[in-house]
């Protein structure tokens, strides 16, 4: 990589941008904030706030094109397997009507079986066995096959006033193999009202499995064997579900061309239609479709995933940077960082190439973040003071006509300008030139937050092909798996596995011992 033309001028550009702080920048250009800001789809992206000029995006722009970006784009909608190590398709625009047109009639034979299990849940005509409403569901997963409902219901439940009439089942989620994760959702439901819904790609993943054995024995502990009307399960293994005991007419399809993380878009989001119906749910996709089309017709100049990938590509490359922090002022968006951590570093957190060879430069950055203004009182000292170079993205939903809306959004405003300028008065110990991008949402809503997180998926698929990586497996976490499954017997006295290191097994015989706790 470091040997193309177009990576040695960005390095060169770089030295000479080094001295130059964004105060003089937007000093000297009265036309900065509009030249570098755009519209997708509903969302606003102001990316002025960049230690970046004309000169900068063109050299970027020039690394894109080297880097082939257009071409990748047309091979992963025509869907080649672009997930070469798996030797999978990556489509998961196809959930969102965008690509090769078989993907498409996948996602919508099964999209219209979500529908029609939605709506008989949602109108009562599915019951449970004793004929009760379902009233709750639980949803058991993880990672890819969690976060994303997770972070949709979070944000989008509009919470019923009390006293009023409930129109959508309660969703509870379990991830976790620690009991309080399952045990907590268990407590507050009756399993008379209760449709448990398991969703693993794999049917394989060990915390998802010991959760739904459990909740599978709650139910029948109630029910008995016949779990039909309470058992459901989203997967691309439907034989491992059959054996688990849930019957063909109770699974739907994950397709085995939409990547954990990129799957909320799938059946995977199965709980988000439950949760607030199916229209929503076709909201949320409207919105990533915006996005979707933007990405594949906006010239790179003006294609916004393009151009934020560049930007994450110009300070981890080129400047340095080893983190990016995102900072959303809504409440709602509580859980976009942990989305977005799982998005960005399993996907671009790797050290070999799509040829196996080993890179010698960084690809994803830590990612971090938390919600505004919380996060103003707790980390933003080191945005403003700390050593390091942290990139910064500011998600605000435009403020309603009220002191509390208007507030948080000034908040966000300021925290980006004064990252910018700096304090002058003091400008060793707050320099300033912090970069930040400022994404607004018109309102908090499922086109808009479809749209946000289509954004994120094209930037890191950007990076990805950049990057000249696979953005699409993860076999680092396979590591970890394979070590678990090895150590469990040890947890129940058995010998650890041979070449277990030192200090694991001290720690296994520390665990393996009755806890004494000394008087
Ligand atoms: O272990 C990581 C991971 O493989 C993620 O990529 C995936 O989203 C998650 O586990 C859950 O996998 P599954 O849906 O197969 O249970």
């Amino acid at each position: 990589m470091k040997h193309l033309p177009q990576w040695k001028a960005l390095a060169a550009h770089q030295q000479s941008m080094r001295p130059v702080h964004m105060r003089d920048l937007f000093a000297a250009d009265a036309d900065r904030a509009g030249r570098f800001s755009l519209d997708a789809g509903p969302l606003h992206i102001d990316f002025s706030k960049h230690r970046i000029t004309n000169d900068t995006l063109a050299l970027l722009l020039q690394l894109a094109r080297a880097r082939d970006v257009e071409g990748w784009r047309t091979r992963m909608l025509a869907g080649e397997a672009i997930n070469q190590s798996e030797n999978r398709a990556v489509q998961h625009m196809a959930l969102r009507g965008s690509g090769a047109p078989a993907a498409r009639a996948e996602a919508e034979a099964v999209l219209k079986r979500m529908r029609a299990l939605s709506t008989a849940i949602r109108q009562g005509g599915h019951r449970g066995a004793s004929g009760k409403r379902i009233t709750d569901m639980v949803h058991i997963g993880i990672g890819g096959s969690d976060l994303g409902p997770r972070l949709a219901l979070d944000a989008l439940t509009v919470p019923v006033a009390p006293g009023a009439e409930r129109t959508s089942p309660r969703v509870h989620f379990a991830a976790n193999a620690d009991p309080h994760d399952l045990d907590h959702a268990l407590r507050q439901c009756d399993p008379a009202s209760t449709l448990v819904i398991i969703v693993s790609k794999t049917f394989g993943t060990a915390e998802t499995m010991l959760n739904a054995g459990i909740a599978r024995d709650w139910l029948a502990a109630h029910h008995g064997t016949d779990l039909r009307l309470h058992l459901a399960a989203v997967t691309n293994n439907t034989a491992a579900a059959n054996a688990f005991g849930i019957a063909p007419e109770q699974v739907l399809s994950v397709p085995d061309w939409a990547g954990g993380r990129y799957s909320l878009w799938s059946a995977v989001g199965l709980s988000i239609m439950l949760g607030l119906g199916d229209t929503a749910f076709d909201q949320l996709l409207g919105g990533a479709a915006e996005i979707d089309a933007h990405f594949i017709d906006a010239p790179l100049e003006r294609n916004a995933p393009v151009l934020l990938a560049l930007l994450s590509v110009w300070y981890i490359n080129f400047w340095g940077a080893q983190t990016h922090a995102v900072l959303p002022y809504a409440k709602r968006l509580d859980l976009l960082p942990d989305y977005l951590q799982q998005l960005e570093m399993e996907s671009n957190g790797k050290r070999i190439d799509r040829e196996g060879r080993a890179i010698d430069y960084a690809t994803a950055p830590v990612l971090f973040g938390g919600v505004g203004t919380n996060s103003q009182h707790s980390f933003h000292q080191l945005l403003h003071q700390g050593a390091h170079l942290v990139p910064c993205d500011f998600v605000l939903i435009h403020p309603e006509d009220n002191d509390r809306s208007r507030l948080l959004a000034v908040n966000a405003l300021a925290q980006t300008a004064a990252l910018m300028h700096g304090d002058v008065t003091d400008a060793d110990a707050t320099p300033g030139n912090q970069p930040s991008t400022t994404i607004v949402l018109p309102q908090l809503s499922p086109r808009t937050l479809g749209a946000l997180l289509a954004l994120y998926e094209h930037k890191v698929f950007v990076e990805g092909v950049i990057w000249n990586i696979n953005s699409f497996d993860q076999p680092g976490v396979e590591l970890g798996k394979r070590i678990a499954t090895g150590l469990l017997p040890a947890l129940s006295g058995s010998a650890a596995p041979p070449g277990t290191d030192a200090s694991t097994r001290a720690l296994i015989a520390r665990l393996t011992r009755p806890y004494a706790p000394k008087q």
